[in-house]
């Protein structure tokens, strides 16, 4: 398959064009750079910098490339960000993504895979937590990616358009080429790392009061390679089926702040140490995902889902960021 990677430049977006190419597909990347980095892209990609805001441009690499289908990975994804300045996260994600979809019903592109969220559920009432479960979410970026997949949804059943919506738990570890690089970084995995390194002195944990075994916040991290994986069957099922599906991507398993902090100590070697601080606004206690409804559809199941096997390449490509002088953003 020939397929364009919208956000190819991108740390999820990178790592799924590098899984396409090894799987002897055709990978055409779509990025404005703003949040991406050329570095990252892998060698036998083609790169377009362009912006999803330029209906007529993106039309014009749809009618020159002539992709089979498009992976749309441009977003702003920072839920603090989200909360102070919703004007951007809803022309980014929602009014650029129209542009996209528009240009693909006009150069007669028919599949699309979105990249969603578990953000989408906002606090769910319970655990793990399936695609029926309400969507409500508690951001401007949550609300962002939900509005987009109701679009999807009405443009689905008007337009030639099949569409999967994939929604992230939290995404972490890397390839040997391509992985996470922010400014400023939020996430907690390449911050534990960073404590790790000496690079800050030490990781702050946000509340330790929550409704669980010890106190911190249980997430679903998901190896990228894993999620990159699903990218492909879901492509293959959906060109196959001409079905359009909603799916969590998630390990199906949780691991609490401190958990986290042990496996980076443990990978690592190093002394991590830790300042407990107040709840982060907005933190819901557990995200876990159920996978079952990909696992039944699609056969995706993980093969990195081990946590030290995640925060070891994560590490790994800790040490090749100054390698490669890159500059995050
Ligand atoms: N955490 C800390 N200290 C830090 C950073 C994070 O204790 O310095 C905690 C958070 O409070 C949270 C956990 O580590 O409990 C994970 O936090 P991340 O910021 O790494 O990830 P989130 O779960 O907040 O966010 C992820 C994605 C979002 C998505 C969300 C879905 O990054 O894009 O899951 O709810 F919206």
């Amino acid at each position: 398959m020939r397929v364009l990677v919208v956000g190819g430049a991108g740390y999820i977006g990178s790592v799924t064009s590098e899984i396409l190419l090894k799987n002897g597909h055709e990978v055409v990347v779509l990025d404005n750079l703003s949040r991406g980095h050329r570095e990252l892209v892998p060698v036998g990609a083609d790169l377009h910098v362009a912006d999803t805001s330029d209906t007529s441009e993106i039309f014009n690499i749809l009618r020159l490339t002539k992709p089979d289908a498009v992976m749309h990975f441009a977003a702003l994804s920072l839920v603090g960000e989200s909360v102070k300045e919703p004007a951007l996260y809803f022309k980014n994600n929602v009014s650029n993504g129209l542009n996209l979809l528009d240009a693909m019903i006009a150069a007669d592109v028919k599949n699309l895979i979105f990249s969603s969220t578990a953000a989408v559920y906002g606090e769910p009432s319970g655990s793990p937590i399936s695609e029926d479960f309400e969507l409500k979410p508690t951001n401007p970026y949550g609300e962002s990616k939900l509005a987009f997949e109701k679009i999807l949804r009405w443009y689905g059943s008007a337009y030639p358009i099949n569409y999967t919506c994939l929604r992230y738990f939290n995404a972490a570890g890397a390839t040997d080429n391509a992985g996470e690089c922010h400014s400023p970084e939020t996430h907690l995995i390449p911050l534990v790392l960073d404590a790790a390194s000496g690079q800050r002195s030490e990781i702050t944990v946000f509340g330790d009061d929550y409704p669980t075994a010890d106190g911190t916040c249980i997430r679903d991290y998901i190896h990228v390679v894993d999620l990159a994986e699903a990218h492909i069957l879901a492509l293959e099922h959906m060109r196959a089926t001409g079905t359009n599906n909603v799916f969590n991507l998630g390990n199906g398993h949780g691991h609490s702040v401190l958990e986290v902090i042990e496996s980076a100590r443990r990978v690592t070697g190093r002394d991590i140490k830790i300042q407990k601080s107040a709840r982060r606004m907005g933190d819901p206690s557990i995200l876990v995902a159920s996978n079952q409804h990909i696992n039944k559809t699609l056969g995706w199941q993980p093969k990195l889902g081990n946590i030290d096997d995640i925060v070891r390449d994560a590490w790994s490509w800790h040490h090749k960021i100054s390698a490669k002088t890159l500059t995050c953003k």
